[in-house]
Protein backbone atom coordinates (compact mmCIF):
# COMPACT_ATOMS: atom_id res chain seq x y z
CA UNK A 1 0.00 0.00 0.00
CA UNK A 2 2.69 2.42 1.32
CA UNK A 3 4.83 1.76 -1.91
CA UNK A 4 1.78 2.15 -4.52
CA UNK A 5 0.75 5.41 -2.57
CA UNK A 6 4.83 6.78 -3.30
CA UNK A 7 5.05 4.93 -6.69
CA UNK A 8 1.79 7.76 -7.46
CA UNK A 9 3.65 10.78 -6.03
CA UNK A 10 6.39 10.03 -7.61
CA UNK A 11 4.85 9.83 -10.82
CA UNK A 12 2.49 12.80 -9.70
CA UNK A 13 6.01 15.13 -9.30
CA UNK A 14 7.07 13.87 -12.87
CA UNK A 15 3.78 14.85 -14.83
CA UNK A 16 3.09 18.01 -15.96
CA UNK A 17 0.07 18.88 -14.08
CA UNK A 18 -0.77 16.54 -11.39
CA UNK A 19 -3.98 16.41 -10.10
CA UNK A 20 -3.19 15.46 -6.40
CA UNK A 21 -5.12 17.07 -3.68
CA UNK A 22 -2.85 19.02 -1.20
CA UNK A 23 -3.57 18.47 2.75
CA UNK A 24 -3.52 21.60 4.70
CA UNK A 25 -0.08 20.62 5.96
CA UNK A 26 0.94 20.18 2.31
CA UNK A 27 -0.54 23.15 1.43
CA UNK A 28 1.03 25.06 3.78
CA UNK A 29 4.32 23.54 3.20
CA UNK A 30 4.42 24.24 -0.87
CA UNK A 31 3.38 27.68 -0.25
CA UNK A 32 6.14 28.35 2.04
CA UNK A 33 8.45 26.54 -0.36
CA UNK A 34 7.81 28.68 -3.37
CA UNK A 35 8.07 31.58 -1.05
CA UNK A 36 11.25 30.57 -0.11
CA UNK A 37 12.37 30.55 -4.01
CA UNK A 38 11.33 33.72 -4.64
CA UNK A 39 12.71 35.41 -1.76
CA UNK A 40 16.04 33.96 -2.48
CA UNK A 41 15.49 35.66 -6.12
CA UNK A 42 14.73 38.78 -4.55
CA UNK A 43 17.84 38.67 -2.11
CA UNK A 44 19.83 37.77 -5.34
CA UNK A 45 18.55 41.07 -7.09
CA UNK A 46 18.53 43.95 -4.57
CA UNK A 47 22.30 44.94 -5.17
CA UNK A 48 21.71 44.39 -9.06
CA UNK A 49 18.62 46.54 -8.90
CA UNK A 50 20.54 49.38 -6.97
CA UNK A 51 23.74 49.03 -9.41
CA UNK A 52 21.12 49.57 -11.99
CA UNK A 53 19.92 52.80 -10.42
CA UNK A 54 23.58 54.19 -9.97
CA UNK A 55 22.78 54.07 -6.41
CA UNK A 56 25.89 51.51 -5.56
CA UNK A 57 28.80 51.09 -8.19
CA UNK A 58 28.16 48.60 -10.94
CA UNK A 59 30.19 45.36 -9.80
CA UNK A 60 30.73 43.01 -13.05
CA UNK A 61 31.76 39.87 -11.14
CA UNK A 62 28.28 40.34 -8.66
CA UNK A 63 26.24 41.22 -11.75
CA UNK A 64 27.56 37.99 -13.06
CA UNK A 65 27.39 35.58 -9.81
CA UNK A 66 24.14 36.58 -8.89
CA UNK A 67 22.12 36.82 -12.24
CA UNK A 68 23.73 33.20 -12.48
CA UNK A 69 22.21 32.00 -9.40
CA UNK A 70 18.62 33.97 -10.43
CA UNK A 71 18.71 31.69 -13.35
CA UNK A 72 18.59 28.80 -11.27
CA UNK A 73 16.27 29.90 -8.43
CA UNK A 74 13.80 30.68 -11.73
CA UNK A 75 14.41 27.56 -13.50
CA UNK A 76 12.24 26.22 -10.10
CA UNK A 77 9.85 28.73 -10.21
CA UNK A 78 7.33 26.37 -12.41
CA UNK A 79 8.08 23.47 -10.37
CA UNK A 80 7.24 25.07 -7.20
CA UNK A 81 4.54 26.59 -7.81
CA UNK A 82 3.36 23.38 -9.57
CA UNK A 83 0.93 22.41 -6.14
CA UNK A 84 -2.19 24.18 -6.38
CA UNK A 85 -3.17 25.85 -3.37
CA UNK A 86 -6.44 27.15 -4.51
CA UNK A 87 -8.56 25.26 -2.19
CA UNK A 88 -6.35 25.99 0.89
CA UNK A 89 -6.67 28.70 3.24
CA UNK A 90 -2.86 29.34 2.92
CA UNK A 91 -1.60 33.38 3.34
CA UNK A 92 -0.02 34.10 -0.04
CA UNK A 93 -0.10 36.44 -3.11
CA UNK A 94 -0.64 34.25 -5.84
CA UNK A 95 -3.28 34.77 -7.73
CA UNK A 96 -5.80 31.64 -8.40
CA UNK A 97 -4.85 32.58 -12.20
CA UNK A 98 -2.08 30.95 -12.07
CA UNK A 99 -3.21 26.97 -12.16
CA UNK A 100 -5.79 28.48 -14.77
CA UNK A 101 -3.11 29.39 -17.18
CA UNK A 102 -0.03 27.40 -16.10
CA UNK A 103 1.26 27.53 -19.43
CA UNK A 104 1.80 31.59 -19.64
CA UNK A 105 2.62 31.30 -16.01
CA UNK A 106 5.89 28.81 -16.91
CA UNK A 107 6.42 31.04 -20.06
CA UNK A 108 7.14 33.75 -17.79
CA UNK A 109 9.20 31.77 -16.42
CA UNK A 110 11.39 31.01 -18.97
CA UNK A 111 11.29 34.60 -19.95
CA UNK A 112 13.10 35.36 -16.52
CA UNK A 113 15.46 32.77 -16.39
CA UNK A 114 16.46 33.46 -19.91
CA UNK A 115 17.16 36.84 -19.46
CA UNK A 116 18.79 36.27 -16.31
CA UNK A 117 21.02 33.90 -18.09
CA UNK A 118 21.66 36.39 -20.78
CA UNK A 119 22.63 39.32 -18.10
CA UNK A 120 25.42 36.72 -16.75
CA UNK A 121 26.92 36.58 -20.01
CA UNK A 122 26.59 40.36 -20.72
CA UNK A 123 27.87 40.85 -17.07
CA UNK A 124 31.13 38.51 -17.98
CA UNK A 125 31.78 40.47 -20.96
CA UNK A 126 32.74 43.56 -18.79
CA UNK A 127 30.69 46.02 -20.46
CA UNK A 128 28.70 48.58 -17.84
CA UNK A 129 26.04 49.96 -19.75
CA UNK A 130 25.11 46.79 -21.41
CA UNK A 131 25.09 44.95 -18.04
CA UNK A 132 22.83 47.80 -16.78
CA UNK A 133 20.56 47.49 -19.81
CA UNK A 134 20.26 43.58 -18.93
CA UNK A 135 19.71 44.18 -15.53
CA UNK A 136 16.52 46.81 -16.25
CA UNK A 137 15.18 43.89 -18.79
CA UNK A 138 15.24 41.15 -16.39
CA UNK A 139 13.67 43.39 -13.83
CA UNK A 140 11.05 43.85 -16.62
CA UNK A 141 10.35 40.17 -16.97
CA UNK A 142 9.78 39.85 -13.07
CA UNK A 143 6.90 42.49 -13.41
CA UNK A 144 5.55 40.65 -16.32
CA UNK A 145 4.45 38.19 -13.83
CA UNK A 146 3.72 39.95 -11.04
CA UNK A 147 1.50 42.37 -13.21
CA UNK A 148 -1.04 39.38 -13.63
CA UNK A 149 0.08 36.64 -11.39
CA UNK A 150 0.67 38.18 -7.83
CA UNK A 151 -1.70 40.29 -5.53
CA UNK A 152 -0.79 43.66 -5.82
CA UNK A 153 0.65 45.44 -2.57
C1 LIG B 1 6.32 33.38 -13.46
C2 LIG B 1 5.93 34.32 -12.45
C3 LIG B 1 6.93 35.08 -11.64
C4 LIG B 1 8.15 35.56 -12.03
C5 LIG B 1 8.83 35.42 -13.38
C6 LIG B 1 8.70 36.25 -10.90
N1 LIG B 1 7.84 36.20 -9.84
FE1 LIG B 1 8.13 37.00 -8.02
N2 LIG B 1 6.38 36.17 -7.35
C7 LIG B 1 5.47 35.54 -8.14
C8 LIG B 1 4.32 35.15 -7.34
C9 LIG B 1 3.08 34.44 -7.85
C10 LIG B 1 4.60 35.57 -6.02
C11 LIG B 1 3.71 35.35 -4.77
C12 LIG B 1 4.02 33.97 -4.15
C13 LIG B 1 3.20 33.65 -2.92
O1 LIG B 1 2.94 34.57 -2.10
O2 LIG B 1 2.81 32.48 -2.73
C14 LIG B 1 5.91 36.22 -6.07
C15 LIG B 1 6.55 36.75 -4.96
C16 LIG B 1 7.77 37.37 -5.00
C17 LIG B 1 8.45 37.89 -3.84
C18 LIG B 1 7.96 37.81 -2.39
C19 LIG B 1 8.42 36.49 -1.78
C20 LIG B 1 7.96 36.35 -0.33
O3 LIG B 1 6.92 35.70 -0.09
O4 LIG B 1 8.63 36.92 0.55
C21 LIG B 1 9.61 38.48 -4.28
C22 LIG B 1 10.68 39.15 -3.44
C23 LIG B 1 9.66 38.30 -5.72
N3 LIG B 1 8.53 37.61 -6.12
C24 LIG B 1 10.67 38.76 -6.52
C25 LIG B 1 10.80 38.47 -7.88
C26 LIG B 1 11.88 38.93 -8.72
C27 LIG B 1 13.01 39.83 -8.28
C28 LIG B 1 11.67 38.38 -9.95
C29 LIG B 1 12.49 38.53 -11.21
C30 LIG B 1 13.88 38.23 -11.17
C31 LIG B 1 10.45 37.59 -9.87
N4 LIG B 1 9.94 37.68 -8.61
C32 LIG B 1 9.92 36.88 -10.92
C33 LIG B 1 5.60 35.28 -9.49
C34 LIG B 1 6.74 35.51 -10.25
Amino acid sequence: MMYRRLAVALLAGIMAAPAVALDAEQAQKATETRQSVLKVVGWNIGPLGAMARGLVPYDAELVARNAQRIAWMASMIPDAFRADTRAHAVTTEALPVIWENYARFEELAGNTQASAEKLAEIAAGGDEAAGKQAIGALIEDCRACHDDFRLKD
